[in-house]
């Protein structure tokens, strides 16, 4: 995959990822639950609970990411040089789908709903390699109903391994999973950061369950 160095190419590709993106938001508002897609600072936010920083322990190497969008956390993570094989990708929108297809070709990147994530993730061989150590999330979680949140938490984390984390952005300041729902499910949540320059702003929550010590991601940024 390349990114191109030429600013008025890069431009009408940007152009063209905001239009898809916002025909799928007339389609579908409340799936897509943003009209932007997320910034470079958030999308480098939501990779630093996952050690792929340089300098960082290698402590994550296999990725999940939900609801990509036009691939900014996508773009993101491979430049942070995860490795092609440990990562899946899953969109639901087809257009999307298709646009990512095309950005990132030597990407798996499936078309499928996070809510049967572990059936999709099976079906495309990549938990033959073991479990993830993390799902990125860039869902609009908050905007779902519970039951839909607990499936596709439910489906998360029947696919990552003991102490992987699920990460999830937000616009806003609390926990988009409900302490309610945290609890019935055994979640442990932090804050690990704030994207003040995302339009709009965005908190980013790592949620964890039945981990030790000895797998746990690393400490999560706690700065802004
Ligand atoms: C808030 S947008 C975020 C897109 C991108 N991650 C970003 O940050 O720019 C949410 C994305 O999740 C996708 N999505 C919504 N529900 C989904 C589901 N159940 N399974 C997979 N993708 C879903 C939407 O189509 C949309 O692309």
């Amino acid at each position: 995959m390349s990114f191109t160095p030429n600013p008025s190419t890069a431009r009408v590709r940007t152009a063209h990822q905001i239009r898809v993106f916002l025909r799928a938001w007339a389609r579908d508002p409340l799936g897509v639950a943003a009209v932007l897609p997320s910034g470079r600072q958030l999308s480098q936010k939501m990779l630093k609970p996952l050690s792929l920083l340089p300098d960082s322990d290698p402590a994550v190497q296999r990725v999940v990411e939900l609801g990509a969008g036009t691939g900014a956390f996508t773009r993101a993570l491979v430049e942070h040089g995860l490795q092609r094989r440990n990562l899946l990708v899953v969109e639901r929108d087809a257009a999307l789908h298709g646009l990512l297809r095309q950005r990132f070709p030597d990407l798996q990147i499936l078309q499928a709903d996070a809510c049967a994530l572990r059936a999709a993730a099976q079906a495309s061989g990549y938990l033959q390699h073991g479990p993830a150590d993390a799902v990125i999330s860039g869902l609009g979680l908050l905007s779902m109903p519970r039951a839909t949140q607990r499936s596709i938490l439910t489906e998360a984390f029947s696919i990552l391994r003991p102490g992987g984390c699920f990460v999830q952005f937000t616009y806003g300041h609390a926990s988009p999973v409900s302490r309610a729902l945290r609890e019935e499910m055994g979640l442990q949540v932090r804050r690990a950061g704030l994207a003040w320059r995302n339009a709009p702003p965005a908190s980013v929550f790592v949620y964890q369950r039945g981990f030790t010590a000895a797998h746990t991601c690393t400490a999560a940024d706690t700065t802004q």
